[in-house]
């Protein structure tokens, strides 16, 4: 069958609006609402035994994995290493026996990602794969397949495998939680409640499509950007970074926030814009700080946060996108769709190739 964009510009566009049913569709997999309970597809393996998982991806798949390397340490108190692929292959990893290997891929084809794959079923470990395309070669490989169900994803820069990658590390997550003993019926319970919230969530963040065309103009001239978050938000803001540098071709940088005072600062005046992404929550004071930081130098701030957040910090920034506020669990899931729509509009705003951006490829299977 072919695919069409229907009433999209761009495929990138198109799925970037599916993100609410194709995270629906793949959490139906993982969740029981009646039940209140996580779950995983049919498998033969006992998750309570996992002391250290070791994460393996490449890509906007592996800025998926370190997001998941918060939520496993936070909720599931297990240990996890994560590189990309083509270092993790040649750094001769220590793999312990017992160990849960887990690889990441909307693709299932990447060459590094495969060879690492490959590298850690040597060692013994076992094989846990992420994948959207079932037929592909690391889900034939696998020991436990995590399918997404994305659909397929058209356009270069990754956007609905993504936040569907979430939706099963978040699972997985609270799986590993369960297993390990540090989940309650009723915190588990409640978990469930704030998955089934993420596509809502991410509805309505994407009512502000049109606000963020309207901030493209703050940012298309720019020659460097720079993104900064804290906890998970982190790994997001390396996302946001990304996404701006492929379909944009603008030199973007995602930093932690409290690191930005050890070199990027040196950075910013006021032709730099800093988009820092901050739900209100434990962390976001010292992220407040950090943006003082930008300010005194004269950056030019755009925030994205919740009502909350924005109430205390938005004011003196050139530009603020509201999102609903939601359970840290499923945040980036919702914070994604801000970061894609502005690197989306921003290369509309350019006429770069959104689809096809030079020199990229939608799968990488050379090393
Ligand atoms: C290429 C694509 C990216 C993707 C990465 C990993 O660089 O352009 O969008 O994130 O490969 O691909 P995978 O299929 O393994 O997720």
């Amino acid at each position: 069958t072919r695919i069409e964009k229907g009433n999209y510009r761009h495929f990138m566009q198109k799925e970037i609006f599916e993100q609410p049913i194709v995270v629906a569709q793949t959490l139906q997999s993982y969740v029981r609402p009646f039940e209140g309970k996580v779950a995983l597809p049919d498998f033969d393996f006992d998750l309570s035994t996992v002391n250290r998982v070791t994460i393996v991806a490449c890509g906007t798949s592996f800025y998926a994995g370190m997001v998941a390397k918060y939520w496993f340490e936070q909720f599931a108190r297990v240990p996890v290493d994560i590189d990309v692929a083509s270092e993790f292959r040649y750094r001769q990893p220590v793999l312990e026996p017992g160990g849960l290997a887990l690889f990441i891929s909307q693709s299932g084809e990447t060459a590094d990602t495969l060879a690492a794959l490959r590298h850690a079923r040597e060692e013994g470990q076992t094989i846990a794969v992420v994948v959207n395309v079932p037929t592909s070669s690391m889900a034939r490989e696998a020991d436990l397949l995590l399918p997404t169900h994305a659909g397929p994803e058209i356009g270069v820069a990754s956007t609905k495998a993504f936040t569907c990658q979430l939706s099963v590390l978040a699972a997985l997550a609270a799986n590993l939680a369960r297993a390990k003993g540090r989940l309650t019926e009723d915190e588990e319970r409640e978990i469930v409640e704030h998955l089934r919230e993420a596509p809502e969530a991410m509805n309505q963040a994407l009512n502000h499509d049109e606000d963020i065309a309207g901030m493209a103009h703050l940012v298309a001239p720019a020659r460097d950007v720079l993104y900064l978050g804290r906890g998970p938000d982190y790994p997001m803001a390396l996302e946001g970074a990304l996404k701006l540098k492929e379909i944009s071709y603008i030199h973007a940088e995602g930093y932690a926030a409290g690191e930005m005072k050890h070199g990027p600062i040196a950075l910013i005046d006021d032709l730099v814009p800093v988009i820092v992404l901050a739900p209100s929550g434990p962390l976001f004071e010292k992220t407040v700080s950090n943006m003082q930081e930008v300010r005194a130098r004269g950056g030019k701030i755009i925030l994205i946060s919740d009502a909350k957040g924005l109430a205390e910090a938005g004011e003196g920034c050139v530009a603020t996108i509201e999102m609903p506020e939601v359970h840290p669990l499923i945040a980036p899931l919702v914070y994604a769709v801000p970061v894609q729509l502005l690197a989306y509009h921003v290369a509309v705003a350019k006429g770069t190739d959104v689809d096809q951006p030079r020199n990229l490829a939608k799968s990488v299977t050379v090393e």
